[in-house]
């Protein structure tokens, strides 16, 4: 079988254990002659898989009473539609922490389905760091405050949680649910779709603290309340059976390698292994993001001209390292790091970065 390191910010790898236990399980899902995409959401079986899924995500997540973890389908992108509609009441002024491409695109959505405003932005900084304390200006009775914890094109990640008082804390998590702990409990709400650090595309999580359903807009689409998936646990109608599947064999693999401090220790060593050598190439490569705001996730990256970055992707490509080029948007080389990336494909890149910079620099 063909080897790569797989750098694809999303979807993206998935850990190798999981991968084959799919293999081995798909014709013959425990011993019922079928796989699991081949029978009824409701059999005990796919109940099984999907209770089994939100108790270990608590678990990992420190949480117990009071939250529900739902998946549901749409991908983040509904997400930035239903967190407005469910949680935004008219007369109400939402406020957003914007910090990079994703997190605009979650205001633009609320923006189109009442009012919400950025309550702080670091467009005019390029979007190389995540706003400083006494930036970020709240509206009093603002209904939430949203957050993107990791801005997947520009490699920008909140490493503490801001304070917003009491108003409820809403984040986009998409591409660092997972990796560190964190207090899940300062957050009303968490969204995720799954395909970087959770499982394939198709199904997307969400961790609600239920107390906050009763500010819930009466008034929205049975499919997009989140009381519908709660009511239902996530099976009000046909769920993404074989995404929640994996996911929950994903959660599996996360809890054997230590839970989230087990991660954010193989998260950590990954990146510092790519951003020593961005900061001993001499300006060589040039990281996007200030020191104070750098993923762990996605490493943004620029070389001295395009033509180079051209270069070092053919060279990466042909040492069998798939995914790095920058978002279109923005350009430039982006290595996404999620959870299931090792540490020694980290260190081949980093390898092939010094080897290229010497002999171009
Ligand atoms: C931070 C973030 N939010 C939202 C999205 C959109 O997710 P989806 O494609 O699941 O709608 C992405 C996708 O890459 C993302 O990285």
């Amino acid at each position: 079988m063909k080897k790569v390191h797989n750098f694809n910010a999303g979807p993206a790898m998935l850990p190798p254990p999981v991968l084959e236990q799919v293999q081995a399980e798909l014709r013959d899902y425990q011993g019922r002659g079928m796989s699991i995409m081949e029978m009824s959401h409701r059999s005990k079986e796919y109940e099984g898989v999907n209770s089994q899924a939100e108790a270990t995500f608590k678990r990992l997540l420190g949480l117990t009473e009071g939250y529900r973890v739902l998946f549901v389908q749409g991908g983040a992108s509904t997400q930035f539609a239903m967190v407005p509609m469910n949680f935004l009441p008219p007369g109400g002024v939402a406020d957003y922490l914007v910090t990079g491409s994703w997190a605009e695109k979650a205001l633009e959505e609320a923006r189109g389905l009442g009012q919400a405003r950025a309550a702080a932005s670091t467009e005019a900084d390029a979007y190389r760091r995540v706003p400083h304390a006494n930036e970020i200006k709240l509206g009093p009775d603002a209904p939430y405050v949203h957050l993107t914890t990791n801005e997947t094109i520009q490699g920008i990640q909140w490493h503490h949680v801001p304070d917003v008082g009491d108003r409820p804390l809403v984040a986009d998590m998409s591409s660092d649910i997972l990796s560190h702990p964190f207090d899940a409990g300062k957050f009303a709400l968490i969204y995720a779709g799954a395909q970087k650090n959770l499982g394939p595309s198709g199904v997307t999580a969400v961790v609600l603290r239920e107390s906050w359903l009763a500010r819930a807009n009466k008034n929205v689409p049975t499919m997009l309340r989140y009381a519908t998936h709660v009511k239902n646990n996530s099976l009000y109608n046909t769920p993404p059976a074989f995404g929640v599947y994996v996911l929950n064999l994903v959660l599996g693999w996360i809890d054997r390698q230590g839970g989230l401090a087990g991660m954010a220790e193989r998260n950590e060593l990954k990146a510092a292994v790519l951003y020593e050598v961005i900061d001993g190439s001499g300006g060589f490569y040039r990281g996007h993001a200030l020191s104070e705001s750098r993923s762990r996730m996605n490493i943004t990256f620029r070389l001295p001209s395009e033509a180079l970055e051209k270069a070092f992707l053919a060279e990466a490509q042909a040492a069998g390292m798939v995914g790095l080029a920058g978002h279109r948007s923005v350009g430039g080389i982006r290595a996404s790091t999620y959870n299931a990336v090792s540490l020694e494909s980290c260190q081949a890149l980093a390898s092939l970065m010094k080897d290229f910079a010497r002999k171009n620099g």
